[in-house]
C-alpha cells in the first residue's frame, strides 16, 4: 500500500513533530488534538522549527510554505481518520486513554488503515489487544526532538503483520530516519536504557550533586550530547516516571520510580513544558 494521508494525533511536543517531518516528507498530514491552545501551540512550533531550518541553509523557504500547506489542524478526531492511510497516534502515555483511542481509531479509519503509537514505553501488544486489528497495529517511536533525532525505535506487536511492519519502515525511512526494530516489551531499548538513566540522575541529586556538575560529567566524561538532567528536562519528568512505573509493574521492584521524581512531577517540575525542572525555560 502506498501511504499518501497521515494523520496525527496529539499535538504535544511529539505529535507536532511527527506532523512536521511528515509534510516536509511530502505526505498529507492532520494532525487533531482535542484543545485548541494545543492545536496553536503545534503550529507556532512547526513554524519556527522550519523557520530555524530555512535560516540555517537546511530548507529552502518555497518547501517551507508547502510543507506548512500540506498540514490541516483540526480538533475533531473524525477529520484525522476518514482519509488517513497511516495514523500515528501520541496522546499523553496512559494504557487506558491508549485502548480508548485505539478502540475509535478502528471504528473511524478504514479497514486498511494502519494505526501507529508513538508510545515511549507501553507494549504495542497490550494496547492492540482492544481492537479487532491486531495485524495492522504497530509501534512507531519517534525521539524527542523529532525533527533533529535520526533514530525511530520499530515495534511488533504479537499480531503485526509483516505488511504492516515493511509499510511503517518504509515511512520512516522516507522521513529521512532511521528505523531501528525493538522488542515488545515495556520500554523496547530506548525508555528502558534512558529511563533507568533518567531515574538514577534523580538520586544523583538527592545525594547533594548539583545538576550541572551532573550534566557536565556526562557530556565531557561520557561524551554524551546533553547531560541527563537537561536530557529529563527535554523528555519530561512525569514521562520518565511513567516509563518507569510501567517497567515496574511488568519487570519488579528496581525499576521503581525515585520519590523525587514523583514528588517533581506533583510539582509540576516537569521541565521545558512547564517552563521549570533542573533548570528554568
Ligand atoms: N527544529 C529545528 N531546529 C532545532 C530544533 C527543532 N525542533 N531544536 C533545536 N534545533 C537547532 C538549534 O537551534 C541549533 O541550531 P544552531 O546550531 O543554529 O544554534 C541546532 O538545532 C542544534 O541544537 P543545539 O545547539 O541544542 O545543539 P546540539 O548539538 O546539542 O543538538 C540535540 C541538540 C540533537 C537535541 C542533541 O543535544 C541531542 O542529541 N540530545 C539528546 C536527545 C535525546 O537523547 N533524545 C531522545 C530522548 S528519549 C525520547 O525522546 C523518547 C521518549 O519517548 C521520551
Amino acid at each position: 500500500m502506498e501511504l499518501k494521508n497521515i494523520g496525527v494525533i496529539g499535538a504535544g511536543a511529539m505529535g507536532s513533530g511527527i506532523a512536521q517531518v511528515s509534510a516536509v516528507a511530502g505526505y498529507d498530514v492532520v494532525l487533531q488534538d482535542i484543545y485548541s491552545d494545543a492545536l496553536d501551540r503545534a503550529k507556532d512550533t512547526i513554524e519556527k522549527s522550519l523557520g530555524k531550518m530555512v535560516s540555517k541553509g537546511k530548507m529552502a523557504k518555497t518547501d517551507m510554505g508547502i510543507a506548512l500547506d500540506r498540514i490541516k489542524f483540526t480538533s475533531v478526531l473524525e477529520e484525522a481518520c476518514k482519509d488517513a492511510d497511516l495514523v500515528v497516534e501520541a496522546v499523553f502515555e496512559d494504557l487506558e486513554l491508549k485502548q480508548k483511542m485505539f478502540k475509535e481509531l478502528e471504528t473511524l479509519c478504514k479497514p486498511e488503515a494502519i494505526l501507529g503509537s508513538n508510545t515511549s514505553a507501553l507494549p504495542i501488544t497490550e494496547i492492540a489487544s482492544v481492537t479487532n486489528r491486531g495485524d495492522k497495529i504497530i509501534g512507531i517511536h519517534f525521539m524527542n526532538p523529532v525533527p533533529l533525532m535520526k533514530g525511530v525505535e520499530i515495534i511488533r506487536g504479537q499480531l503485526t503483520s509483516d505488511e504492516t511492519t515493511e509499510i511503517a519502515l518504509g515511512y520512516v525511512k522516507r522521513l529521512g530516519k532511521e528505523p531501528v526494530m525493538a522488542v515488545d516489551f515495556a520500554g523496547f531499548i530506548v525508555s528502558r536504557l534512558l529511563d533507568v538513566l533518567l531515574n538514577e540522575t534523580v538520586k544523583l541529586v538527592q545525594e547533594g550533586n548539583r545538576p550541572e556538575d551532573i550534566d557536565k560529567a556526562m557530556e565531557l566524561c561520557a561524551g554524551h550530547p546533553m547531560g541527563p538532567c537537561k536530557l529529563l528536562d527535554l523528555v519530561g519528568a512525569e514521562i520518565a516516571m511513567h516509563g518507569m512505573e510501567t517497567m515496574e509493574r511488568d519487570f519488579g521492584d528496581r525499576y521503581k520510580p525515585h520519590p523525587l521524581l514523583k514528588k517533581r512531577v506533583l510539582a509540576g517540575l516537569l521541565g521545558r513544558k512547564t517552563g521549570r525542572g533542573f533548570y528554568e525555560y
